[in-house]
C-alpha cells in the first residue's frame, strides 16, 4: 500500500519527461545542440565570426524544441544551451571587454525568453486544438446516439402501428368465429356420431379453434407488457439465459459460451427480469435456429460496461456463427410477422423490440465482418451507483 503514492509520482514524472526526450526532440533539438556546442568549443579565438554564427545557431534547436515539446521542451533546451554556453562565453572574461561580455549575457537571456515565448504559444495552440477535438468527439457521440434513438423510434412507431392494425384485425376475426363455432357445435350435435359428415364437422370445429388461438396470439402481441421493475444483476441474467438455452443448443449441435467476465465491474440495471430474460432468450433461440440450418456453430453471450455522454451503460451481446442476414433485411427482422423460418411466427424479435423500448434500451443487430455471423446488442442504462 505504502508504495502506491511513490509509484504514482514516478509515473507522473516519467509522463512529464516523455515529451522532452522524445525521439524527435533527441534528433532535432538535443543532438544539434550538442553538435553546436562541440563545434563552438573547438573553434579557436582567432575566428570571432565563427563564434558569432555558432552562438546564434542555438536558436534553431531551441525553437524546434518549443515547437515539438511546448514550453517544457523549449525551456529544457534553452536552459541546457545556456549552461553549456556560459563557461565558453565567460572563461576568458578577464581578457575581453565588458561590452562583449554584456552582449553574450544578453544572448543567454534571449535564449530563454525565446524558448518561453514560443513554448507558451505552442502550449496554447495545443490546448485549443485539444478542446476542439474533444468537442468534435462529443458531437460525434451525440450524433451517433441520436441516430440510434431515431432508428429505434421509427421502429417503435412502425411496431405500434402494426400492432394496432393486427389487434384490430384479430378482434374482427374473433367475433364471427364465435358465431361460426356456436352454429357448428349445434350442427354437430344434430348429426349422428357414426355419420361421415360428423367427422368433417369435427375437423371444421378444430380449424375454427386453431384460427381462434392464432387471433389470440396476435391480440396478445398488441397488449401492453406489464413490467415489474427492480434492480437486476446483468450477469445473473446472462447466466440464466445461457443455462435455459443450453439444452436446445446442444440438441442442434450448437456450443454455448459465456464470454469471460470483463475486468471492469458491471453495474446493475433496472428492469423486469422476466421480460429481459425473454428478450435475451428469444434472440439466443433465433441464433440457435439460424445455426441449426447450417449444421451447428457457436453462440456467445457477453456483457460489457460502457460509458458515453457522461452516462453509464450495460451492453449485452449475443452473437452466433452462421449465415448473415441480408443487409436490406436488417431492420425488417424486427417487424411483426416477418419470418423466413418454416413454422416461424415472426413475432419473436418484434416482442424483443417492444421489451427493449419499455426499458428505454436500444436493440441493434449487425452482421459480423467477414461473414463471422450475426450479433445482437442490447444497451441499457446502468443504475446510478450509490
Ligand atoms: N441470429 C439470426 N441469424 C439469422 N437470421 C436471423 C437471426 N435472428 C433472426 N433472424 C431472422 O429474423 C427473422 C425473424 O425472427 P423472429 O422475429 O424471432 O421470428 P421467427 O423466429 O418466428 O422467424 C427470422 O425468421 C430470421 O429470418
Ligand atoms: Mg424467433
Amino acid at each position: 500500500m505504502g508504495k502506491r503514492p511513490w509509484a504514482g509520482f514516478a509515473a507522473s514524472v516519467r509522463e512529464d519527461l516523455r515529451p522532452i526526450f522524445s525521439r524527435r526532440m533527441l534528433l532535432a533539438a538535443w543532438l544539434p545542440c550538442l553538435l553546436i556546442t562541440a563545434l563552438h568549443y573547438r573553434t579557436g579565438a582567432h575566428h570571432p565570426w565563427g563564434h558569432d554564427v555558432l552562438r546564434r545557431l542555438y536558436y534553431l534547436p531551441i525553437l524546434f524544441a518549443a515547437f515539438s515539446g511546448g514550453s517544457r521542451g523549449g525551456v529544457a533546451v534553452s536552459v541546457f544551451a545556456s549552461l553549456v554556453y556560459v563557461p565558453h562565453a565567460f572563461t576568458s572574461l578577464l581578457v575581453q571587454d565588458p561590452a562583449d561580455a554584456m552582449e553574450k549575457g544578453l544572448e543567454i537571456v534571449l535564449y530563454n525568453i525565446v524558448a518561453v515565448a514560443a513554448g507558451l504559444l505552442v502550449d496554447r495552440e495545443r490546448r485549443e486544438r485539444g478542446k476542439q477535438e474533444r468537442l468534435a468527439r462529443r458531437l460525434g457521440e451525440a450524433l451517433a446516439e441520436q441516430q440510434r434513438t431515431e432508428a429505434q423510434l421509427i421502429r417503435a412507431g412502425r411496431l405500434g402501428a402494426l400492432g394496432e392494425l393486427t389487434a384490430g384485425i384479430a378482434h374482427e376475426i374473433k367475433n364471427p368465429l364465435h358465431g361460426l363455432k356456436g352454429t357448428a357445435e349445434i350442427l354437430r350435435d344434430a348429426i349422428p356420431e357414426n355419420a361421415p359428415e360428423r367427422r368433417m364437422l369435427e375437423l371444421h370445429i378444430s380449424e375454427i379453434d386453431r384460427l381462434g388461438s392464432t387471433a389470440d396470439r396476435f391480440l396478445s402481441f398488441a397488449r401492453p407488457l406489464s413490467a415489474d421493475r427492480r434492480s437486476v444483476d446483468p450477469r445473473e441474467l446472462v447466466d440464466r439465459v445461457a443455462s435455459l438455452i443450453s439444452t436446445q443448443a446442444r440438441k442442434e449441435g450448437v456450443e454455448t459460451a459465456v464470454a469471460p467476465p470483463a475486468p471492469e465491474e458491471i453495474p446493475r440495471v433496472t428492469g423486469d427480469p422476466e421480460l429481459l430474460t425473454q428478450l435475451l432468450l428469444n434472440i439466443a433461440l433465433n441464433g440457435v435456429q439460424a445455426m441449426a440450418t447450417s449444421g451447428g456453430g457457436r453462440l456467445t453471450l457477453g456483457i460489457r460496461a460502457d460509458r458515453g455522454g457522461g452516462k453509464e451503460f450495460v451492453r449485452f451481446r449475443i452473437a452466433n456463427d452462421g449465415p448473415p442476414i441480408p443487409e436490406d433485411r436488417l431492420e425488417k427482422i424486427f417487424d411483426p410477422f416477418y419470418t423466413t423460418r418454416d413454422g416461424g411466427t415472426g413475432l419473436g424479435l418484434s416482442i424483443c423490440s417492444r421489451i427493449a423500448d419499455q426499458h428505454e434500451g436500444i436493440l441493434e443487430v449487425r452482421n459480423l465482418p467477414g461473414g463471422g455471423g450475426v450479433e445482437f446488442t442490447l444497451t441499457l442504462a446502468a443504475e446510478e451507483r450509490r
